[in-house]
This record gives C-alpha cells, sequence and structure tokens, in this order.
C-alpha cells in the first residue's frame, strides 16, 4: 500500500512562552503526522497544550523550535503576510465562541473568507448560500448570529470556515458550549464533511464520550505527546 503524503507533518515541535515568573514550555517535542481525510480528536487535561498545538498548526502562534509543515509547506519559510494567505486558503478555524459578527446576517458572515480572498459578490453569495443549504440553514440566512441558537451559531462558523475550500479543519472545543445533542450535531456534521469533502479535521475536546466519533485520538500531558493513546 502506498504512503499518503501527510497533510500535517509535525517534528519536534517545541514551545516555550516567556512570563515574568519563568518560561513555561507548552509544547514538548511533539512529533505528529496527519494524514488527509482523518478525523482526529485532540484530548488531555486544562493546560497540556492542546490550543497551543492548533494555534502552532494555524500559524497563529510561532513555535520555539521544531517544523511544522503542512501540504508540503514548511510554515516557518514563510513571511507574516504568506503566512496569512496560506491560512486563508488551506485551514478553516473553529472556534468555542465561534466569533460570528453581530450585526451581520448569518449569510454575510460566512461570505467574509471570500471578501478576504477578494472573489466577487455573485459567486461569494452563491457558495455562502449553497454551504448554508448543505448545513440545513437555508431558511435562516437573513437571521443575526443573536436570532440563532447554539448550534446554529456554531453550523455558520463552519460554513465560515468552508468558503475556501479548506485542505483541513482545527476546531478548538467546537461542542464545548453545547449540550450534549447539539454537540453530539456537530460532530456528525463533521464527519460528514471528512467522508465528503476529504479534508481534515482537527478537534479538541473534553468530553470522553465523543470517542468513538474520532478515527484517531492524541492526547497530550504536560505539553508532551502520550504516546499509548496514539494507536487507541
Ligand atoms: N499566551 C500565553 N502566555 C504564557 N503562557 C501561556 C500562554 N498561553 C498558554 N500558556 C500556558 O501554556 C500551557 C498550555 O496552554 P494551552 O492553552 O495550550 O492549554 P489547553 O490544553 O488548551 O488548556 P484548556 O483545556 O484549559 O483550554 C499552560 O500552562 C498555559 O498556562
Ligand atoms: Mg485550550
Amino acid at each position: 500500500m502506498t504512503k499518503l503524503q501527510p497533510i500535517v507533518e509535525i517534528k519536534s515541535l517545541n514551545k516555550t512562552y516567556q512570563v515574568k515568573s519563568g518560561d513555561v514550555m507548552a509544547l514538548d517535542q511533539i512529533d505528529l503526522e496527519i494524514n488527509p481525510g482523518e478525523f482526529v480528536g485532540l484530548i488531555g487535561p486544562s493546560g497540556s497544550g492542546k490550543t497551543t498545538l492548533i494555534n502552532t498548526i494555524a500559524g497563529l502562534i510561532t513555535q520555539t523550535e521544531g517544523e511544522v509543515v503542512i501540504n508540503g509547506i514548511d510554515m516557518s519559510n514563510l513571511s507574516d503576510a504568506e503566512v496569512r494567505e496560506f491560512r486563508l486558503n488551506n485551514i478553516g478555524m473553529i472556534f468555542q465562541e465561534h466569533l460570528l459578527v453581530d450585526s451581520l446576517t448569518a449569510l454575510d458572515n460566512v461570505e467574509i473568507p471570500l471578501i478576504f480572498n477578494g472573489e466577487n459578490y455573485k459567486t461569494r453569495r452563491k457558495k455562502a448560500r449553497k454551504l448554508l443549504k448543505r448545513v440545513g440553514l437555508k431558511k435562516k440566512e437573513k437571521h443575526l448570529p443573536s436570532d440563532l441558537s447554539g448550534g446554529e451559531q456554531q453550523r455558520i462558523g463552519i460554513c465560515r470556515a468552508l468558503m475556501t475550500n479548506p485542505k483541513i479543519l482545527l476546531a478548538d472545543e467546537p461542542t464545548g458550549d453545547l449540550d450534549t445533542r447539539t454537540g453530539n450535531e456537530i460532530i456528525k456534521l463533521f464527519k460528514q464533511i471528512v467522508e465528503e469533502d476529504g479534508i481534515s479535521i482537527i478537534m479538541v475536546s473534553h468530553d470522553p464520550r465523543h470517542q468513538k466519533h474520532f478515527d484517531r485520538m492524541i492526547k497530550l500531558r504536560d505539553g508532551k505527546l502520550d504516546v499509548d493513546s496514539i494507536h487507541d
């Protein structure tokens, strides 16, 4: 069997935050590969480095040492502007607080990434509507985020993240603010996206009941990968 080219390759990754009281080693010698089409759960206690790892893969945080290669591109060779452009085109981000713009409708919120990409109005609208339909929110396109449920807001955030056809979705506790049933619906939607679009998703979760949905689990402890968990 030929080995797939990993979509994410992380080699000897270290991240140290410098604070007044001393250095905090948030990531300690992480080696990790994520394949195309993998749905990966990232778990670990509070403070174990999950958000740091997600944000380093996204290029939002610069590592202290080591390599982050995404889709064959070594992020450390790119300028800040190139990292921003690379992220826009290759990585979709989904947050616990979904970070929608309160004054914009659902449709306008979904369109945002393609405005940054310089796409024309008609193409943006068409694509945003198609995604809203896909997640069952066609009828809610004119609603403001405040007029939507938490699960609906998160689905808007997912549509927004999918607008540029990213190769990878990074989701930091996307179900953290949701009740169990709504959280499960979001995970099922992620599974569907992985299967239909062939993209990879790394999702941070605190809930052990989510384990059964993932293709693979990665566990962090004190900034280190808990190797035993990798093949769970
Ligand atoms: N900006 C920062 N400056 C200094 N230290 C930080 C910073 N961000 C995170 N840390 C520290 O790095 C470590 C890892 O934090 P991180 O936020 O990645 O953990 P986490 O696993 O996402 O935790 P949680 O489950 O609570 O979200 C912690 O010790 C944290 O205090
Ligand atoms: Mg976190």
